[in-house]
């Protein structure tokens, strides 16, 4: 029997598709028509190499997408130095509202060499994770084969972990201010801010992850309590109490700050997940970005579960390299990967996940700018080949 002889071939709309479908496993045809979903992006390329690295992460997106029978809807916003450089404004005030139509952002980099430190980290980026409320910033931490690392007799087994950085509260709040400034007395003061309910948000987040992941089961709390002893209080008590009532399989470990830089360098593998404030979860995320190679491979998301999220390579913007066609891109292309992961897209995130690895380890000579044996684009030509076929 052939599809034909079953249904008439009048699609119009979704609904006919899958009328027709189930119409053909009735007489256990396959089914023949499937929907292409349609992610719309907003894409940031942003400062500096931001965008030639974005540029290379919807190049191997777009590759990818046939197969998966994905669609994609790139729709490019130019926030960023010049833009504020030629107009004052560092954001429109609707950006967010227009932003929150989307599936999910695409960021490149944000940080200008001509614009004073400070205004476009805070006036986009922060302002984005804010008001968007991407409360959930995640960082993995992963060694591929094949690259350098500076830790000695440390190898992709022993670097495989992720950071759960909470990312709207803390000092990133801009809870303070300056007094007598100016004078000999000058006084700045600049709070570390929680409230319950944002630390109750993310550890259930990373006990949640923690779960998902089944590597080792375990979730380790990374603060300071010796000093900061309200702040990190708060966490420990909620950590606690979390993990006995809701989590029980999962194993809680608990590591002061310092303490945390010291074996993230000596003994990486005892890490599954580590969740941890936004002003520390920053500080170690660089430790952690280069025992994994540097900032050309560390890919972060900043997410709302329930709302949208970020997707970014934590590197920055590289002034010096804008432009050269040397600057690693795949970072940018591990952040696509974790887009279509947070999206729901696990199949596809695997086959871009599989296509990093084997260029990292089988192809690049190095993951730093200008020496990787190949230039940005011919780094995105070769994750896109792999994840077309
Ligand atoms: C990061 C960056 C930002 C931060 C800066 C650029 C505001 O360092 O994403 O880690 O501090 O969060
Ligand atoms: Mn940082």
């Amino acid at each position: 029997m052939r599809h034909s002889d079953i249904f008439p071939l009048r699609i119009k709309t979704p609904f006919d598709i899958i009328t027709a479908n189930n119409y053909y496993r009735k007489f256990n045809l396959k089914p023949i028509f499937i929907m292409a979903k349609t992610y719309k992006i907003a894409a940031i390329g942003g400062d500096g190499t931001g965008p030639e690295v974005l540029a290379e992460g919807i190049k191997v997106l777009k590759a990818a997408a046939p197969k998966f029978d994905i669609k994609f809807d790139f729709i490019d916003f130019d926030y960023g130095g010049e833009r504020y450089m030629r107009t004052g404004e560092v954001l429109p005030p609707n950006a967010a509202e227009e932003l929150k139509q989307f599936d999910a952002i695409y960021l490149g980099a944000i940080g200008h060499p001509d614009v004073k430190p400070g205004i476009l980290e805070k006036g986009i980026l922060l302002k984005l994770r804010f008001d968007l409320d991407q409360y959930i910033n995640l960082r993995p931490v992963k060694l591929y084969p094949g690259v350098e690392t500076p830790l000695k007799d440390k190898g992709p087994e022993e670097i495989d972990y992720v950071v759960i950085r909470e990312n709207t509260g803390d000092l990133y709040t801009g809870t303070g201010g300056v007094t007598m400034k100016g004078t000999p007395n000058e006084v700045a003061v600049q709070s570390a801010v929680y409230n319950r309910f944002q630390v109750d948000r993310c550890l259930k987040y990373a006990f949640e992850y923690t779960k998902k992941r089944n590597k080792k089961n375990t979730l380790a709390l990374c603060g300071k309590t010796n000093v900061l002893t309200f702040l990190y209080d708060l966490w420990e008590r909620a950590f606690n109490e979390m993990g006995e009532k809701d989590f029980p399989n999962i194993r809680r470990d608990y590591y002061h700050v310092d303490a945390t830089c010291m074996w993230m360098v000596k003994n990486p593998e005892w890490f599954d997940v580590i969740v941890t404030g936004n002003m520390f979860g920053d500080i170690i995320t660089d430790l952690g970005a280069i025992t994994q190679g540097g900032m050309g491979i560390a890919a972060g998301g900043n997410i709302n579960p329930e709302g949208v999220s970020m997707f970014e390579p934590i590197g920055g913007s590289a002034p010096k390299y804008t432009g050269k066609n040397v600057i690693n891109p795949m970072a940018a292309i591990a952040a696509g990967q974790m887009m279509m992961e947070t999206l729901g897209e696990d199949a596809m995130a695997k086959k871009i996940e599989d296509a990093i690895t084997t260029v990292v380890s089988t192809k690049m000579k190095s993951m730093s700018a200008g020496k990787m044996g190949y230039s940005t684009t011919e780094v995105g030509d070769l994750v896109a080949e792999l994840v077309a076929n």
